[in-house]
């Protein structure tokens, strides 16, 4: 415990002093003669208490008080006026000040002992309460940040099962569909040849039936059978059915193809890494299979328009950024179709590229995000979808995937008149 005794009369000093001593305060006294002198003493060393005379020639105790406690360095000072009975009209502006006590001179010992030890138990109590405080603080500090890293690992956990049991299914739909649509597919080959044959076959006959007919065979059979068959012919209308029949196989042909293509998707999406995969890839080339991944949620419905730049290729999960476009483009056709029940609702996709990052952008026409939730739109579990309706989780994943993962950026702003725009930046240096 340090304490400064600030008097001009050298009596006083002593007196206190001596008080101090003889009762066995455990501490350390300086002594000062002016007030100044007591604000270099101050500027110099650490002090507990300050036993502060009131009048003083040159700065008074006042000014001095006025200095201790208008600096943040003393705030854990004490300091108790010393009075005499004609100062006692300043002891209420000493208070209004911050001064913590006071003592009458002339100095009774009795008085004086028991205010020190008032004063040091005070600063005594101060001191753990601050050592406690500081103490609960860093506990809830702890307790934060594990409920934080718990809620983060919960989220991962979820966001991974989900995608696990999407990933799943997308397999087995895929192996499922793989089997019949190779034979269908090879089937049309082997059809497309046949009916060929069959068309020559019946060409031949057609030419047989002219020679006949050149050649005047009168038989009544033959004739009766020819004109059986030409009738039937007429009545199939076999022409149209032969120029249909290339058409009809070749679209059949495509669908098949097209099916095919969406299983080698679902297949690709059944193996996205929960770890980064990086790898060169071609962005326009990721959102093609997301946009046919996410078909039953626009066609027919909602406008997509792409808006493609021929863009380098850049490192990337091909997984991961797939499922932050899913993720995207899903929110955008939602939206778009909460806010478009009927016709007119758009999403533009558009890629382009600086000298820094590839870029995608998803544009759409929808209500657009309210300024009060923009910030907060990316924080796990934020949803404004009705209760079951979504999981909040969705940005979220976004986010990291394409900031923590891919040390990209991802970005909102809204669209004029309306509807939101979401930034996908990958950078071309992936460290
Ligand atoms: N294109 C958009 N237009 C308007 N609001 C959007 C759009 N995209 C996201 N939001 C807002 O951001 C919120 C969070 O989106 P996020 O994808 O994380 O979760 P969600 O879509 O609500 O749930 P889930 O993705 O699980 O279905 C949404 O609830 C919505 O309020
Ligand atoms: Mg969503």
């Amino acid at each position: 415990m340090d304490i400064l005794i600030v008097d001009d009369s050298k009596l006083n000093l002593n007196i206190a002093q001596d008080m101090l001593i003889e009762n066995h305060i455990q501490c350390s006294i300086v002594l000062a003669n002016s007030g100044e002198e007591a604000i270099s003493i101050l500027d110099k060393m650490h002090i507990d208490i300050v036993l502060l005379d009131i009048v003083m020639p040159g700065l008074s105790g006042v000014e001095v008080l006025k200095i201790i406690k208008s600096s943040d360095k003393y705030k854990n000072t004490n300091v108790i006026m010393l009075t005499s009975l004609r100062d006692k009209s300043i002891l209420k502006q000493c208070f209004e000040l911050g001064a913590s006590d006071f003592i009458n001179k002339p100095i009774d010992s009795t008085e004086f002992i028991a205010r020190i030890k008032a004063s040091i138990r005070e600063i005594f109590y101060k001191e753990s309460l601050e050592g406690a405080f500081k103490m609960v603080s860093s506990k809830n500090k702890k307790l934060s940040e594990a409920n934080k890293t718990l809620r983060e690992t919960q989220f991962y956990i979820t966001q991974k099962e989900k995608i696990v049991a999407v990933g799943e299914l997308a397999a087995g739909i895929a192996h499922e569909l793989n089997t019949p649509l190779g034979y269908v597919s090879s089937n049309f080959e082997v059809f497309k040849k046949d009916i060929e044959k069959v068309k020559d076959i019946i060409t031949m006959y057609h030419d047989l039936i002219s020679q006949m007919n050149a050649l005047g065979i009168e038989n009544g059979d033959i004739k009766n059978a020819v004109d059986k068959i030409k009738n039937e012919e007429k009545s199939v209308h076999l022409d149209f059915v032969l120029e249909d029949l290339d058409g009809l196989i070749d679209e059949s042909k495509d669908g098949v193809d097209k099916a095919a293509e969406i299983v080698r998707v679902l297949r690709n999406f059944a193996e996205i890494e929960f770890e980064p995969n990086i790898k060169l890839n071609d962005l326009n080339s990721i959102i093609e299979e997301v946009l046919l991944i996410t078909s039953s949620e626009y066609k027919g419905k909602i406008t997509v328009e792409k808006n493609f730049k021929d863009i380098p290729m850049v490192s990337c999960s091909r997984g991961m950024i797939s499922q932050v476009l899913i993720n995207i483009m899903t929110n955008a056709f939602q939206f778009v179709k909460i806010s478009y029940l009927e016709k007119g609702g758009k999403v533009t996709i558009e890629t382009s590229n600086d000298d820094k990052y590839v870029i995608c952008r998803v544009v759409d026409n929808g209500p657009g995000i309210r300024p009060e939730i923009m910030n907060r739109i990316f924080n796990p579990f934020f949803t404004t979808k009705d209760v079951g309706e979504g999981t909040g989780l969705g940005l979220s994943v976004a986010y990291d995937i394409v900031v923590n993962k891919h040390n990209g950026q991802l970005v909102v702003e809204n669209n004029k008149p309306s509807g939101a725009i979401f930034t996908v930046k990958l950078p071309f240096d992936y460290d």
